[in-house]
């Protein structure tokens, strides 16, 4: 490698398959290769669609149709559409089945023969999801991809999306290794093949359900209780990282000769620059705080003020993504990187409500009859027990506010806390909100320094946490952003 390579260089000509393009990281990493590297060879993306007619329905409702593309759109103007249809195809496809679910042979073949990189991000991302489901997605689906990549005559490489998180509930600094893997497999009895247990237990329940004759309804609770209850069984909050930690460690076991980078992402926020700032797509776990603080909905969280607030802007993973699959490209080993701030540029949580607060009170959210709603900082309590007691008064004030007249005006009570929905929020993030661990990135910045010698134009790929300034961040660009494409989206009626 001389120092006069370029990332671009690399992305050009290069023929790529995206799982899971229809979703939040890939979309934006889709837009990115389009705007800098229009002479990349082809993107297939794999959706899920009855064939392919629909998946290409898709693909223009979905991703290239999204505002996000409007830079590539105005670059190409009238040639837009024939510009994508030259270089991207939709593939109708299931990761849950062989070969990704891709049927007709001529395709399979022109795959087989093309395909240099494939970017694993497909993923069923509800924390609280079906057992078997989910197990389907995020562990077979990922040796579905790994079958369907050794058979790829010309494969450079593969990225696969997990998550921070499969490191566990951990305290201080968190390496980027396996070691909550090999910990799960310690506890399980020596050669026993864990994911084919988990599908045995997962068919036996499905039978057993069956057997009673109970409604679909019944059979979906149980089984997402099923999955909740496992993950616990192993030491996992829920069961989305239960499955995810299968598929990585599995992914590890079985991936032969293959170069795998695996991305493990922190929380991944709003575009920090690119293609413009502020863009965001449903709401994420800070964000659900921020939309129900706006609302004088939360007033109290269990946090220390001190605890660090891990979020990525999504920009940032994509070209973490990027410089990833270049450097290691047909180097035959897996490496982990972690891609977040919490060790590098660390947002305090006691901040992050500086800057909510300074934010809603400048921009204060309106109710339906035209009143502003009066944020105070949020009351910050150091666990669940006291953000449970401090909760009661407030319904205990509600009340009587009832029943005297409003005569605590200050003290935001409005109805919405009849249906509990913030007490449900907060305990389902209890464990991320408390969590205490610091996420190493030994490996992501040696992937910079790499980058920064041997690329001239590293820059423009730029996933440094430290260029952060958090203030500007939150305060003109992810709030901001958050509220047009999210909060204003899904709020029928402003209270
Ligand atoms: N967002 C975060 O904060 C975060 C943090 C850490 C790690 N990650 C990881 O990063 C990756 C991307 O996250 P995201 O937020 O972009 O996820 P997302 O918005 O939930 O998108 C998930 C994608 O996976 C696709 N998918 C689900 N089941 C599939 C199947 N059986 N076959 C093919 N595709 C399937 C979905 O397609 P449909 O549109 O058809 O449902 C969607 O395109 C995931 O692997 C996630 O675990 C995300």
């Amino acid at each position: 490698m001389d120092q006069f390579e370029s990332i671009l260089g690399n992305l050009e000509n290069k023929t790529i398959l995206i799982t899971g393009a229809t979703g939040f990281v890939e979309k934006v990493l889709v837009e990115k290769i389009l705007r800098v590297q229009p002479n990349v060879k082809k993107l297939y993306l794999l959706l899920r669609a009855s064939d392919a007619n629909s998946a290409t329905h898709r693909m223009h409702n979905e991703i290239t149709g999204k505002e996000l593309f409007k830079i590539v759109r105005e670059k190409w103007a009238a040639n837009f559409d024939s510009f994508i249809s030259e270089k991207v195809v939709a593939l109708s496809g299931d990761v849950t089945l062989k070969d990704l679910g891709v049927k007709e042979i001529k395709v399979k073949e022109e795959l087989f023969n093309g395909i240099q990189i494939i970017i694993n991000s497909s993923a069923n991302t509800k924390w609280d999801e079906r057992y078997d489901v989910a197990l389907e997605v995020n562990t077979f689906g990922v040796l579905n991809m790994l079958d369907f990549a050794k058979k790829c005559l010309n494969l450079e490489m593969v990225v696969h999306m997990s998550t921070a998180y499969v490191t566990g509930d951990r305290a201080g600094l968190i390496l980027e290794d396996s070691s909550s893997m090999d910990e799960m497999a310690r506890k399980t009895t020596h050669d026993i093949d864990l994911k084919e247990h988990e599908k045995k237990m997962v068919e036996c329940k499905l039978k057993e359900l069956q057997a009673q004759d109970v409604s679909e309804e019944v059979i979906t609770n149980t089984m997402k209780d099923f999955g909740t209850s496992r993950a616990k069984l192993y030491g996992w909050e829920n069961t989305y990282l239960l499955t995810k930690v299968m598929g990585e460690m599995y992914l590890g076991h079985s991936k032969g000769n293959l170069s795998v980078a695996v991305i493990r992402p922190t929380m991944i926020t709003s575009t920090y620059k690119e293609p413009f700032s502020g863009w965001i797509e449903g709401f994420r776990l800070y964000d659900s705080l921020i939309g129900s603080y706006w609302k004088g909905k939360l007033t109290c969280i269990p946090v220390d003020p001190m605890s660090v607030v891990d979020v990525i802007p999504v920009d940032m993973v994509v070209n973490s993504i990027i410089t990833a699959m270049v450097v290691n490209a047909n180097t035959s080993r897996k490496i982990i990187y972690h891609v977040g701030t919490s060790l590098r540029n660390p947002l305090k949580f006691s901040d992050f409500n500086k800057f909510m607060f300074q934010y809603c009170t400048k921009n204060p959210w309106i109710y339906n009859d035209g009143r502003p709603v009066k944020v105070g900082k949020l009351k910050m309590v150091t666990t669940m027990a006291a953000f449970r007691w401090y909760m009661q008064p407030l319904q205990g004030l509600k009340s009587l506010n009832k029943e005297f007249d409003q005569c605590f005006p200050d003290v935001c009570l409005n109805d919405d806390w009849k249906d509990k929905s913030v007490i449900r929020l907060i305990e389902l993030y209890e464990r991320i909100l408390l969590f205490k661990g610091i996420f190493d990135d030994t490996n992501s910045e040696e992937l910079r320094r790499i980058a920064n010698w041997s690329y001239i134009d590293a820059e423009n790929f730029n996933f440094n946490p430290k260029c952060i300034d958090w203030e500007d961040y939150y305060i003109h660009s992810h709030i901001p952003g958050l509220a047009k494409n999210v909060i204003f989206k899904h709020s029928q009626s402003r209270l």
